[in-house]
This record gives structure tokens, C-alpha cells and sequence, in this order.
């Protein structure tokens, strides 16, 4: 059964999710107090005594804690999404996926852009690879059979190839389209702890897929003129998932791509996202570096490409603070 809580009056919106009603069975909650930043609590529990309550709820969580042990040791699921091209989003996710493996996290990486430059940058041929995320979404395999182990300690990958590009169409006429990949993840979530996928440019059916699965986006913005144009459509759609599918969705962070500091565009650019987004804006930027663009024809992660270079170091630091922001606090 699952049942989640929500602090109806709480000043955070974060912890403000669908208000709990005494005798409704299905109500949600994202657990997001610092300690227990990364998870979202499934509970059995009903009848409350009203429901304008937020601390009796704070103390409950105690008991919630008790009860749902297992809910715990499941990864955290992270979508790379932005529906402009040529942001950084694989990079980002590449590079990330990468680190983390590399900072002792057992990460798998997940690629649901059928372009495949993700698959590719972890040195996996897309054409020779005959299981792949469109087998699993479209149930013709165990998502268990095609993730795939990178030479990498702690890293595997969910491979994609071309074949996805036609799997929209499929799944369109398949019950609970939009919650295949959360299905199929929820299989293997226990081994990981991170999950991060690579999203395609576009606000598709694999991007709903992706966002209901998670537990948050992670936005990579590249600060030109126009960036901030269709961050909204962005924001309105994972506001879409969030009251459809995915109560417990929120924004992971905003990530400053290609920066160059010395371009009086990319600071002003830069000081409008951090007005739009606030502290969500990550404190490193990943500056331009041709290093970051020649390592996926090498078929390599960044790090393992060119281990000292900019690029390679903004993104150590990115998965610095990224680990900061969840893992403060968790012993
Ligand atoms: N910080 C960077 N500096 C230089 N080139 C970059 C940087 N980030 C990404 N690139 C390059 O820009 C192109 C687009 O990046 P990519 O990560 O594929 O974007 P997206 O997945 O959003 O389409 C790729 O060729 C990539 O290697
Ligand atoms: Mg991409």
C-alpha cells in the first residue's frame, strides 16, 4: 500500500505536496528534510485528526521512517532534461554518472536519447548492442538483461540505439505509457545509488517517461541570448508530471553550461537564470573546453579522456556539490 504524507501548510512549497486528507487512501508526500534528502517515503498509514496540521506530521515521520526500512536503499533517480539541443545535457549526464561511479556511488546511467551519444560516450557501440532501453520499454526485455557494465568501477549503462526513435509510436497505444521506464527501473533501483538518465531534446513521451520516474531534474542551461526562452514549457511540464504523475518531482538544480565569463551576454544571461531559479542555480559552472567535446568521439568519459582538464575538473566539482546537496547530513 502506498500512501506518502504532505505538510499542507508548510511555508517550503518542497514539502507542501498534495495535502492529506483524514480517509484518503492516496496522498503524497515528498520526505524532504535535509537528512533524508533523497528519498521519497512510501507509507501505510490513514486518518489523520485534521488536516491542517504540519508538525504532528513532522513527529509521525518518525514511525514512517520505522515502517518503510526497505524504501530507504533505493537509488536516487535523476533526469538530465532540457528540450533545446546542444546545451550539455549528455555531457552533463555522461560526466556525472561518471564521477559518481568514481566518488564510490554505485551509479547506473541511462539513456533514453535515441541519438545514443551518451551509450557511445561510455564506450558502447550503439549498432552491434541487440537489448537496449527500447526492448525494455516496449516489454520484449528484462530491463535486468540489458543493462550493460562499463570498464568502469561502479558504473553500468541502460544502452539506447536508433530503434528508439520509433518506440514513441508503440508505446502510444500501451497501458501506463508514461510510467514504462519507472516500472522497469523500479526492478533494479535497489542496486544503485544514483540513476541518472540522459534525456532526447524534446518534451516526448520518453521525457514524460523519464520525469516520472525520477526524483528530480537536473537543467542544463547554456547562458546565450534566448536561454531562458522555453525554460517556462520546461518548468509548466515538470509541473504537468508532478500533479499527474509524480507528486514528489522537483528541481535537482540548474547547471550553467559553456560558460564563459568574459562575455558580458553570458553574465547577463547568467544573473537572469539565478534570478529565475535562485539557489537551485549550482555554484559551479562548466566553462567551454574542447576537451569536453573530443572525448565522445574517443568513446571515454572526460575524466578518463584528459583527467586534469577544465572540463574534467568543473565537473568533479559539480559532483562535489551534487553529493553535497544530497548526501549532507545522511550517515
Ligand atoms: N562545456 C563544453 N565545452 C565545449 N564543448 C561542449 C561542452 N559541453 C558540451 N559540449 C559539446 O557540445 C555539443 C553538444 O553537447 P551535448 O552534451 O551533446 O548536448 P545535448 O545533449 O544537450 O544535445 C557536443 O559536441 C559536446 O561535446
Ligand atoms: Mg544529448
Amino acid at each position: 500500500m502506498n500512501i506518502l504524507f504532505g505538510y499542507p501548510k508548510h511555508p517550503n512549497p518542497l514539502y507542501r505536496q498534495r495535502a492529506c486528507f483524514p480517509g484518503v487512501l492516496s496522498v503524497c508526500f515528498l520526505f524532504h528534510v535535509k537528512q533524508r534528502a533523497r528519498r521519497t517515503f512510501h507509507v501505510k498509514q490513514i486518518n489523520f485528526p485534521e488536516k491542517d496540521f504540519y508538525f504532528p506530521v513532522v513527529c509521525g515521520t518518525i514511525n514512517i521512517i520505522d515502517i518503510c526500512k526497505e524504501e530507504l536503499d533505493v537509488g536516487k533517480i535523476v533526469s538530465v532534461t532540457n528540450q533545446k539541443g546542444g546545451v550539455g545535457k549528455t555531457t552533463t549526464a555522461v560526466s556525472l554518472a561518471y564521477q559518481l561511479a568514481e566518488e564510490g556511488k554505485k551509479t547506473l546511467f541511462v539513456d533514453i536519447d535515441p541519438q545514443a551519444n551518451g551509450t557511445s560516450s561510455f564506450g558502447i557501440n550503439k549498432r552491434t548492442i541487440t537489448r537496449s532501453v527500447y526492448e525494455v520499454l516496449i516489454g520484449s526485455c528484462d530491463i535486468r538483461e540489458a543493462i550493460i557494465a562499463t570498464p568502469y568501477k561502479n558504473a553500468d549503462v541502460l544502452p539506447t540505439n536508433m530503434n528508439l526513435a520509433g518506440a514513441e509510436i508503440e508505446m502510444v497505444s500501451m497501458d501506463n505509457r508514461e510510467g514504462l521506464l519507472k516500472a522497469a527501473l523500479n526492478k533494479v533501483r535497489h542496486l544503485y545509488d544514483y540513476i541518472i538518465i540522459d534525456c532526447p531534446p524534446s518534451l516526448s513521451l520518453l521525457t514524460l517517461n523519464a520525469l516520472t520516474a525520477s526524483g528530480s531534474v537536473l537543467i542544463p542551461l547554456q547562458p546565450e541570448y534566448l536561454a531562458l526562452e522555453g525554460v517556462s514549457q520546461l518548468v509548466n511540464t515538470i509541473k504537468l508530471v508532478k500533479n499527474r504523475y509524480n507528486p514528489a518531482l522537483y528541481i535537482e538544480g540548474v547547471l550553467l553550461t559553456m560558460y564563459d565569463g568574459r562575455m558580458n551576454v553570458t553574465l547577463q544571461v547568467a544573473n537572469e537564470i539565478k534570478k529565475y531559479f535562485g539557489s537551485k542555480v549550482y555554484k559551479t559552472a562548466i566553462c567551454r573546453n574542447v576537451r569536453l567535446s573530443e572525448a565522445p568521439s574517443h568513446g571515454v568519459p572526460v575524466q578518463v579522456y584528459d583527467r586534469y582538464s577544465k572540463g574534467a575538473l568543473a565537473y568533479r566539482e559539480l559532483t562535489r556539490e551534487f553529493l553535497q546537496r544530497n548526501e549532507d547530513g545522511l550517515s
